[in-house]
């Protein structure tokens, strides 16, 4: 099927939001997993509470804020490795496949951009670290908005720019929660499962399912 668009979710999607404290594992020490659980989920609590409170700070400051409660919850965890592990985080790398699928989606005419929560520099500095500048048309960041996903305004902000009707959107998404905002909002979405979670939101399902982005091309 082609598209006029496709757009990629940026933390899990295409960069590997666990890279962080996998990089540093000997210094964080034993509950390394347990740690970077915890700093993803209450990243994402935040924007969500703080999207229905009207309260935004950017996604850079919950990133932060974040780690300081995951490492409150872990005491096990080395806290010198703080300014390493924010370090790593604002350039994270990215899943394996991502490159050459961007480019083969490229090549096909379409547009290819990235719609995300992050922060304008830490998504810029992301994509430039991945190299993957060269393959994205645009990189759209919620900060402008002060909303984070699954706020509607959000996804809107693809159709306003590429004036095209929600279904001539592909997005991929590896968080299904941001999977059930975008088909809500009308792009037809993709799932990229990549750890193998069960489904939810049964009544905002995926047009598709992938274990990783590799099948779109
Ligand atoms: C993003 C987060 C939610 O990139 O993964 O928008």
């Amino acid at each position: 099927m082609s598209h006029a668009a496709f757009v990629f979710d940026a933390y899990g999607t295409l960069f590997d939001v666990h890279a962080a404290v996998r990089k540093h594992a000997d210094r964080v020490g034993p509950d390394g997993q347990l740690l970077s659980e915890i700093w993803r989920a209450k990243q994402l609590e935040y924007s969500w509470i703080r999207t229905l409170m009207g309260a935004y700070r950017d996604f850079w400051a919950l990133t932060e804020e974040a780690l300081d409660y995951a490492f409150a919850r872990v005491p096990s965890a080395d806290r010198s490795v703080r300014g390493d592990l924010l370090d790593a985080y604002f350039r994270l790398d990215c899943y394996p496949e991502v490159p050459a699928v961007l480019k083969a989606l490229k090549e096909t005419g379409a547009k290819v951009a990235v719609l995300s929560n992050g922060s304008p520099d830490m998504l810029a500095s992301a994509v430039r670290n991945a190299a993957l500048d060269t393959v994205i048309d645009d990189v759209f960041s919620v900060d402008p908005l002060g909303l984070f996903k699954t706020a509607p305004e959000v996804y809107d902000m693809v159709t306003t720019a590429y004036r095209l009707y929600p279904e001539a959107v592909s997005f991929q998404s590896s968080n299904r929660w941001d999977i059930a905002g975008a088909t809500k909002f009308g792009f037809r979405t993709v799932w990229i499962n990549r750890t193998r979670m069960p489904d939810e939101y049964s009544d905002l399902a995926p047009a598709m399912i992938l274990p990783d982005l590799n099948a779109l091309v």
